[in-house]
Order: structure tokens, then sequence, then C-alpha cells
């Protein structure tokens, strides 16, 4: 079977990796860190599992593994949620849009982490995003409290508040502040009402401001930002289908483009929180689940978007399945979602910040790019204001993982499909041009690559010796070209972990760390790098459960409320 079947029965542990093959570099340091959702048994949709948070040190011999291997570590996001789904998890039940409880709808903060300095973030659509404590992985507090977030997104009760909100939230280099937004829920339209929301960085506060018309379909799982303006759009790759919420099979398909929404920053924190906001609307076509945006915005906002053409989230492996062949489904897969159906494209635009008008400046699709997945790049500012290379992870076409259902429902706006798996494959494209710089192809379809970041040649020594004011994230040369490409690849004969020279990824890795006993990994998500921190994570004023509780903790029954304040009073004993 080509898609692992342990990307849904392995189960996450520490791990201390060995070198199997090449030779690992002097000059890669710090930590690649990676979001995942663990699976559980009766949860419909794996997307939906409670939050991990797993670290590889890219130093061996730290973390308390020996000095030549590589410390895997992997921890649950022990937020006010897991904790009270471990200490009741009777209480949650599961459905297609994930769990439901007395004490209201879990964060799992299972999809991307987001490093900020010296601070780690771990985020998801589904909820506020949380801080972990880089070093031990320890749950630190969620971001503003729930009352400055405003009203939820739908009132569920309950001591734990339900914000849609965005898995990739923007850190602003010049603010030192965190960009992201919440969804206010439309029951008349089934629209998601966008809100941009900015938190300092420090304090419990968050400010909320509704965007004029701002509505969404499939959700905002991407925001990005340049030096001037925000971009908020509609990811469209996840609509509900209220059939399917009823019990009916779903029949709901992703539109062809969709909604985007430029807004001035300076224009935005000159507005009382709580007015609204006026956008510049655009759309972007095809549907695209993630876009970065360049800093400098002299010539309009230009933005990298990895498209996802004829995919859609909304779909999921269910029991009984045909697959694209018309095979029944592996078992295994049941849970996983519905991978691609057409060959994704890559585009940089420009937008007109006054009008909206958009041009398309170049364009990637080609017949072996299947399954854009993730990506990797030079998140340094240094970088973001002039990137060169962008590395792209195609995981390839999976008849395996095409339901017929979704196949049937599309209809003729599908192309025929391949009947046979395609390569995944590791692309670098220069910035601008979208042309390839280099492509590695994994010929072993069996393995299932997952998401890459890139890890800046030691920018520690570039600090060190250039210019004091260089980022701690800027390596010797940065944009994406000088460092290396980490790729975690899943496979059913165990993990392994591919580094590749940013400059060069056609060549092939030149290193391979694998686990120790060819132990599996289940699904993982988005991954980042970060520097290695020296110490615990700073003090800080953060939000505590026990301030969120007065005012909803009343309305549980009485053993659960005591559960909810028992798991408030072991945060604070755990935060000192
Ligand atoms: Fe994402």
């Amino acid at each position: 079977m080509p898609v692992p079947s342990s990307i849904t029965t392995a189960s996450h542990k520490d791990l201390d990796l060995t070198l199997v093959a090449g030779e690992w570099p002097e000059d890669v340091t710090g930590e690649f860190v990676v979001s995942a959702p663990e699976t559980r048994p009766g949860l419909p949709y794996a997307l939906f599992g409670p939050g991990r948070i797993c670290r590889l040190s890219l130093r061996p011999g730290t973390h308390g593994a020996a000095a030549d291997r590589f410390a895997w570590r992997s921890r649950v996001v022990d937020s006010p949620s897991a904790r009270l789904f471990e200490a009741a998890p009777e209480q949650f039940v599961a459905g297609p849009t994930g769990y439901n409880s007395p004490f209201g709808v879990p964060n799992q903060a299972n999809t991307a982490p987001l490093p900020w300095g010296d601070r780690l973030f771990t985020t998801w659509d589904v909820g506020r995003p949380v801080e972990v404590d880089p070093r031990s992985l320890g749950f630190l507090g969620e971001v503003g409290h729930r009352d400055s977030w405003g009203e939820q997104t739908l009132d569920m009760g309950g001591v734990l508040p339900f914000f849609l909100s965005s898995a990739h939230p923007v850190v602003d280099p010049d603010r030192d502040a965190l960009w992201t937004v919440k969804l206010g829920l439309d029951l008349a339209s089934g629209a998601q009402m966008l809100h941009v929301v900015y938190w300092p960085g420090d304090g419990t506060e968050v400010k909320v401001w509704p965007v004029e018309g701002g509505a969404v379909f499939g959700g905002s799982h991407t925001i990005t930002q340049t030096a001037n303006f925000l971009l908020l759009a509609d990811s469209g790759n996840f609509k509900t289908d209220m059939g399917e919420m009823a019990g009916e099979p779903r029949t709901v398909t992703v539109d062809d483009d969709a909604a985007a929404y430029i807004l001035r920053k300076e224009a935005i924190l000159a507005t009382p929180p709580g007015t609204p906001l006026t956008p510049t609307v655009t759309r972007i076509a095809p549907t695209a689940g993630h876009f970065y945006g360049r800093w400098n915005d002299d010539d309009g906002i230009s933005v990298i978007f990895e498209h996802m053409d004829r995919m859609d989230l909304g779909y999921r492996i269910q029991s009984g399945d045909l697959d694209a062949n018309g095979k029944p489904v592996d078992p295994d897969l049941v849970g996983f979602y519905n991978t691609a159906m057409a060959p994704s494209t890559c585009s940089e635009v420009v937008f007109d910040p006054d009008n909206g008008a958009s041009k398309v400046e170049a364009v990637l699709r080609d017949d072996w790019t299947w399954n854009l997945q993730l990506s990797a790049m030079d998140w340094s500012s240094e970088a973001l204001r002039a990137p060169t290379l962008h590395h792209i992870a195609y995981q390839g076409f999976r008849p395996g993982a095409v339901s017929k259902r979704a196949v049937d429902n599309y209809g003729d706006r599908l192309d025929p499909l391949p009947t046979e798996d395609t390569p995944g494959m590791l692309v670098s494209v220069h910035r601008g041009s979208l042309d390839v710089s280099s492509r590695y192809e994994y010929s072993d379809t069996t393995d299932h690559i997952t998401s890459p970041a890139f890890a800046p040649r030691d920018p520690a020594a570039a600090s060190s010796q250039g210019d004091p004011a260089r980022s701690s994230y800027a390596g010797s040369s940065p944009g994406g070209h000088d460092g290396y490409v980490i790729l975690p690849v899943l496979s059913d004969s165990g993990m392994r972990v591919d580094l590749f020279d940013a400059s060069r990824v056609g060549d092939g890795p030149v290193a391979t760390l694998a686990t120790p006993n060819a132990e599996c990994v289940p699904v993982v998500l988005h991954s980042a790098w970060m520097p290695s921190t020296d110490g615990p994570a700073k003090d800080r004023e953060r939000v505590s459960f026990a301030d969120e509780l007065a005012g909803h903790v009343e309305t549980l029954p009485d053993e659960l409320a005591a559960l909810a304040r028992g798991v408030a009073e072991e945060l604070q004993e755990s935060a000192g």
C-alpha cells in the first residue's frame, strides 16, 4: 500500500535517531519542530485528533540522547483541553468535525508549530494559538484571554471556548507582534465572518476587529503579510456540508476560486477595536491552502501561492469506500483525508492594494506536481525581504487515498486520473520565476514524504561575525538557498529523516537519520525550524485557565466543574 498504514496505526514516542547514511554536517544546528494530531480509534477524521508537538534536535548528544544519537522528543500539548480529555475521556464525543463535550470544544493545537524568537507556539484552525516551552514542550498558555477574543464562533457552552481561527498566523517582525484571525459564524448563510486579531506578544489581551463583508466559506487556514499589508483569504478547501452534519452523504464540493481581503496594518491599528475595517477585495484561483508574502510591497503585494487544485479536505476516507481505481480502500486509511484529484499549481501573484487587481507573474504546474503538500522556506526577516529558493514537497498521486465518492461528486470537473502511484518529489524553485532549480525524486512510492523545514547554515556564527542586527533566524546567506532542508519520511519500514543541501536537493540527501529499531511514526503535519534555546521559557504574563473559569464553570454539573477546577489548579502549580 503506497500510503503507509503506520500513519494511522503507529503511536508517538521518544526516539533516539541514528545516522544511517552520509555525513551529518557540523553547520546544521537548532531544532526541527513538527505538529501532529494523535490518531484515536473512534474519531472519524484523523485531522481532529489531540495535538502533539515533536522536536528533533539537529545536534547529536543533546536532550538526553547519546553522543552519536539525535533526540526526537514527542509530547502531548497538555493544554486545559488535553488535560480535561485525559481526566474524563468519556465526556468527549467524536463526530465528523472533531470532539465535543460538556466542557466545550477542545483546542487540539495539532497543525503547525510557530517559532517566534526564543518562543514556540502551536496552532490549528479551531482554537487559539497555544504557547509551549521549546525545551520541555510543556504547555504555557493560550494566546489572549477568552473575553478579549470577544464573541465565540459559536457558543457551545462549557469552559473551553470555541474560536475558529487560522493555523498559520504571522509574526510581524517590525512590531514583534502576532496577527491572526477569528471567524464568526453567520448561521443564516453558513458564512464565516472574518475578524482580524492582533496580539503584542505580552499580556493577556488581544485586539479584535471585524472585517466588513469579509466572508469565507472554507476556513482561513493561512494569513500572510508584507511590510504594510495583511492578506486574508478563504482557503476554500474545507467547506461545511450541512447535509453531512445531519448524517447524509457528503455532496458539497469546493469552488474554483475564493475571495481574499487586503488590509493596511497601520489603518487597522489606528481603528478602535470592534470597529469594522474596510478591506480591498480580490480573488484567488485555484483555492490555496498556503501562501506567503514578500516583505517589500513598494511594487504591490507579491505572494507565492501553493494552490490546492481539486484538493477537498472535506472528504475523508470512510469505511466501505472504493478508491479512485474502484478498489476497496485500505481499512487503515479510514479517517485519513482525501488526497489531490489534480496536479497542484504554484503561482506568484502581485496584487494592487488599492483596487485588488491581480497579475499572475509565474505558474508552475506539471504532470509530476501531484499533492503539493507542504513547503520549506527561510523564515528569517532578512529572507522575507529577499527570498531566493522555495522548497516544495510533492507527495505524488495516490489513487488508494482518493475516494470514488469524491471523484463521482466532482464528475467532469476532473481530468482523467492516473491509475498508478506517482513518485514523491522535493523540488526547489526560484522565487519570482518559479523556475525549477533542483528536483529530487522519491522513486519508492511507499515513502510518504512529509513537511520539510529549512535550517539556515550556522546562524550563530553568522550573527557573531556579521551585523549585530541580524536576526537569530538568519544564516550566512539568507534567502533559502544556503542551508539545509530537513524532510521526515514516513514508511511502514520505519521513519527516517533526510537532510538535503538546500542549494542542490537534486543530489539527494547528504545525510539520513533513522529510528533505532525501525519504529514508525504516525501522521505529522507542519514543521518548522528554530534556534536552540538555552534555558526554560522566560516568565511572562500569560493567560491562566483559572482566570477563564469564572462565569462558565458554574454551568457545568458539579462533578465536571470539580474536574475543571482541578485542571486549573494543576496548571497553576506547574506554572509555579
Ligand atoms: Fe497548513
